[in-house]
């Protein structure tokens, strides 16, 4: 019998109505248009504005939307998985609640948390549960409130982050296509350099701290710029190197939408034509957990079974790696 291999069979994605724009935002901070596209390339963002909803609505509108572009019965789901930052709620699951909204009742689940490498290491982790002969059916989502923990006053950060979510499904594939090689990484001394500080184990909210807005997220954004650049640029030769792989074998990057240029010094060190890289940024802004998935929603008519795809995402921690797979279907 052949080996069993990972292959992402379907996508879905959602999000939300609200769009944040430069120039919205021009209202808001002390900032422009010309700077945040020139130093970031994001144009807007969308936003999750209604009340009590958390990320779990993000999470269950982009799984029905594969869902219901698969046409799979969500109870033949065995496994889903929510990789987020931005969990609903502390000590409930948001994967729990989000299966069973979508009907996944024979499913267990469980969030998996890697700041913005959540989707890169849940496309691992998905991988090795199929690999493993054991289930058929695993649901990958990637998803972010990020609006929910940025100070709408802090120019460093409230111009970068959006919100949104993405969902692929895995399945078995017997003809070698799907993941075929991963190089993951982290390295805990940075994460002082992104973070949310309070409202968690280490420093749990006090009056004190809310008032002086420790609860959102703080980022030292030419420390993290600097280790993104370098890692995520690394990651990738590596898993070329260690396939075999040229430029010319590549037919795709889709690497973590936090920063055009960050995404460019990437593709500039693998020498990757410009209409080989995935790139979305400019209509949702960072979206954490979302943007893999979001990257492969947009292309996935562009993407013909047997493309070589490179994925590579850097995160807060610091978190960062790469992932070599091979597309399976033509849409
Ligand atoms: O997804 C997780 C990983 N996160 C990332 O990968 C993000 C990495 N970091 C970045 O993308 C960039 O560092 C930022 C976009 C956050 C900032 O860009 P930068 O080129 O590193 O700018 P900077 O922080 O060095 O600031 C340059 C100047 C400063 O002014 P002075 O000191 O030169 O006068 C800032 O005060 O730009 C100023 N500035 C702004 N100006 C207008 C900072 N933010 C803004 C702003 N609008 N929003």
């Amino acid at each position: 019998m052949s080996k069993i291999t990972a292959a992402i069979t379907a996508v879905g994605a959602y999000v939300p109505e609200y769009v944040l724009t430069n120039q919205i935002l021009e209202t808001m901070v002390d900032t422009n248009d010309e700077w945040i596209t020139t130093r970031t390339g994001i144009k807007e963002r969308r936003i999750l504005k209604d009340e009590g909803k958390g990320t779990s609505f993000l999470a269950i509108k982009a799984a029905e939307d594969l869902i219901k572009k698969k046409g799979i019965d969500p109870k033949n789901i065995e496994l889903v998985i929510v990789a987020t930052a931005t969990p609903d709620m502390k000590a409930a699951s948001t994967a729990a609640y989000t299966a069973t909204q979508i009907g996944a009742t024979n499913a267990f689940s469980f969030d998996l948390e890697a700041a913005c490498s959540s989707f890169l290491f849940g496309m691992s982790t998905a991988a090795k549960y199929i690999e493993s002969g054991r289930y058929k059916n695993v649901l990958l989502i990637g998803a972010d409130k990020n609006s929910s923990f940025i100070n709408y006053e802090d120019r460093a950060t409230c111009i970068i982050f959006g919100d949104g979510a993405g969902a692929v499904l895995f399945e078995p594939n017997e003809e070698g296509l799907g993941l075929q090689d991963e190089y993951l990484r982290s390295d805990g001394s940075g994460r002082e350099f992104l973070q949310a500080t309070y409202g968690g184990s280490s420093y749990p909210m006090t009056q004190e701290a809310f008032n002086d807005g420790k609860h959102y997220v703080f980022q030292d954004g030419k420390t993290v710029f600097k280790n993104a650049v370098f890692n995520m640029a690394d990651v990738a030769v590596k898993i070329l190197e260690r396939n075999n792989l040229t430029k010319d074998d590549v037919a795709w990057l889709a690497a973590h939408q936090a920063n055009k240029r960050i995404i460019d010094a990437t593709a500039n060190r693998i020498e990757l034509d410009k209409d080989k890289v995935m790139m979305n940024i400019e209509k949702y802004g960072n979206t954490t957990s979302a943007t893999l998935p979001l990257l492969l929603h947009d292309y996935e008519s562009h993407l013909k079974k047997g493309d070589n795809i490179i994925f590579a995402a850097f995160g807060g921690g610091f978190t960062w790696g790469s992932i070599y797979l091979k597309w399976a279907y033509n849409s």
